[in-house]
């Protein structure tokens, strides 16, 4: 009896405890988390001890330079486990539970210890370990009197997901090499894995290839434009000089994939072919089915885009009917097969415009010789090929889902952006899938209320992009290997608004490609999301408020009065307005209720506020941009 009593009460008193202890905000939301009582004390006495491999020590010395930059501590790595301090720990006889990236970290007043079958998950557990700290221990300088404390819990964890990528553009914008370094130190925090680089493109070859050295010496750079893509008023003259852009050379590569491999990022190399070829085609004209000249982009519009579709105002794309073309692609796939060790090469393949291989002979020619009826079966003829010379280099292919239009190859891997379709279609058809829809992962888009944010003709809010899942109705999951986050420069200037644009878009991707999907839910992922926002203030990195500003819309009645219409992506927001010229506070009115706008206002005002302190932008608009989005609706 006296035993039961006893029982109950520890059963009781630990329930309490469990529910005293505030949640950890982990990004993304482990698979299993059991918070503890109690928690571990971390000072300059606190030791790394390491089962005895290299893999181990190099993540304990990770571990260590990251520890030192905000506490101070020089913490000595003990090469054999020790029954105290911080211990990582490969495991001898696997834990099949885990896989290759899974880790366990178990956190006691004693030691905190991290098991892994294969150093990846050491990393991890080690991300997860730097998230149970305070937030301070993001700063990159040291906090003198701060305590340093571990909640006590016990986490079982492993992604969902291999392939978990981010895609930086860096031919629209060329990021330099420290850059791309801080990209991937930036997305490893979150457990991606895998940095997509787009090297080529119409505005920039980014990627040294000594056996043409004009894609760099020519495609490479370009005259300088600011202000709004593509609007440039003039375009470029001969005479002034070519000073914006850069590329890697093979030491640079060499560096990045060392740098990757250290932080166990893989990277996949993108070679876009056949269209958004215009560097490579200013380098060596004789890639193009069109004669004449031909330059890297100039500043001004070189693609019309309509309705349902796009046309070339000049031809950007490599001829499919030129043997030259091959003997190209076969020089830039054998250097880029002996850069990069990732598996895949990526050939591209989007948003090919045929506009004017519907004028050229050679094409027609090619068409006749081949047997080959429309533009898409041309582009297919193309890919089969490219397809061929990657997987000559011991390579696998992967393209955006525009390749499927032309009759793809059973091997060929798809990389799905137009919306899920393609990814759905793909995997039915039993290729390989990376999901990257436009509808819920391009963080290029716009994310909060357009006055205030880029020109960007496209919106994606951070709450559409939790919803992603890359499994979706229709795919056998064994066809999807995963899912990525796109980040294409057109609009994006520098790295600073690289971040703004990134997060927090990127964490819920990087939530959806890692966390159990029952996991995932948007109140508590969004507390998280506020969570990281003070860490990212204490580190200095950028990062976009978005998500507190009024969504605002507007609508017409019956009567064709104008109706405004707010809203919030998150709770417990309040908005106020106003519709007489004055900037409002939280003493104004507060929107309850769509209203009714008479014909003698000007311009709505709207603040957002919460606990009664503002946390959302202003948001000016004149009642012409409301009619605008009233016809929109
Ligand atoms: C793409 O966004 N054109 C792949």
């Amino acid at each position: 009896m006296k035993k039961t009593i006893l029982a109950a009460l520890a059963a009781f008193s630990l329930s309490v405890s469990i529910a005293q202890t505030k949640s950890p905000a982990i990004i993304p939301i482990p698979a299993s988390l059991i918070s503890q009582s109690g928690k571990f004390v971390l000072n300059n006495q606190v030791g790394i001890s390491v089962s005895n491999q290299d893999a181990a020590k190099q993540v304990a010395q990770q571990l260590a330079q990251h520890l030192s930059q905000s506490t101070g501590f020089k913490l000595a790595i003990n090469p054999s486990l020790q029954e105290t301090g911080i211990r990582l720990q490969l495991l001898t006889k696997p834990n099949t539970n885990l896989g290759t990236e899974g880790y366990q970290l178990k956190v006691t007043e004693k030691n905190v210890t991290i098991s892994a079958n294969q150093a990846a998950g050491l990393f991890y557990g080690m991300q997860t370990l730097l998230q149970l700290l305070p937030n301070e221990i993001v700063s990159n300088k040291v906090q003198p009197n701060k305590t340093w404390t571990i909640p006590c819990v016990s986490i079982d964890d492993q992604p969902r997901f291999g392939w978990r990528g981010l895609m930086l553009d860096v031919s629209r914008h060329f990021f330099t090499k420290a850059e791309v370094k801080k990209f991937m130190d930036d997305m490893v925090r979150f457990k991606f894995n895998l940095l997509h680089l787009h090297l080529t493109d119409d505005e920039g070859w980014r990627i040294e290839i000594k056996s043409l050295p004009k894609l760099t010496s020519v495609g490479a750079w370009r005259i300088e434009r600011n202000g709004k893509w593509s609007n440039s008023p003039k375009a470029a003259d001969d005479s002034e000089p070519k000073t914006y852009g850069g590329f890697y050379t093979h030491e640079d590569i060499k560096e990045l994939v060392q740098y990757a491999n250290e932080r166990y990022v893989t990277i996949l190399p993108e070679i876009d072919v056949p269209g958004h070829s215009l560097a490579a085609v200013a380098a060596y004209p004789q890639l193009s089915a069109t004669p004449g000249e031909h330059k890297v982009y100039q500043g001004i519009p070189f693609m019309n885009w309509f309705a349902g579709g796009f046309a070339a105002i000049v031809d950007n794309s490599i001829s499919p009917a030129n043997e030259f073309s091959y003997e190209f692609i076969d020089k830039v796939m054998t250097e880029v097969a002996q850069l990069f060790p990732f598996e895949y090469i990526h050939m591209g393949g989007d948003e090919c415009a045929k506009n004017f291989w519907e004028k050229s002979p050679e094409i027609k020619a090619l068409m006749a010789k081949e047997g080959l009826k429309t533009m898409n079966e041309v582009e297919g003829y193309f890919v089969k090929r490219v397809e061929k010379i990657i997987q000559s280099k011991g390579k696998k292919m992967i393209g955006w889902d525009e390749i499927l239009e032309g009759g793809v190859s059973p091997t060929a891997n798809v990389m799905s952006w137009r919306g899920v379709k393609g990814g759905i279609e793909a995997a039915k058809s039993k290729h390989n899938v990376v999901m990257s829809p436009t509808t819920f992962t391009y963080v290029d888009y716009v994310q909060g209320e357009p006055s205030l944010e880029g020109p960007v003709y496209a919106s994606l809010r951070l709450n559409k992009s939790y919803q992603f899942d890359p499994v979706q109705e229709g795919m056998d999951p064994k066809y999807v290997l995963g899912g990525q986050a796109n980040m294409w420069s057109e609009q994006i200037a520098n790295y600073r608004y690289q971040q703004y644009m990134m997060w927090p878009r990127a964490l819920a991707i990087a939530e959806s490609v890692w966390s159990p999907k029952e996991k995932k839910e948007w109140n508590g992922f969004f507390k998280r999301v506020e969570n990281q926002f003070d860490r990212w203030d204490l580190s200095g990195d950028r990062y976009a408020k978005s998500v507190y500003d009024a969504i605002v819309t507007a609508s017409k009645d019956e009567k064709g009065n104008l109706v405004l219409h707010i809203d919030s992506e998150i709770e417990g927001v309040e908005h106020f307005y106003s519709i007489d010229e004055s900037a409002p506070d939280n003493y104004y009115p507060k929107y309850s209720k769509a209203v009714t706008l008479t014909d003698d206002v000007q311009t709505v005002r709207i603040i957002s506020y919460r606990n009664g302190k503002q946390i959302g932008r202003q948001i000016n608009l004149p009642v012409t941009e409301l009619k605008k989005r009233a016809e929109k609706k």
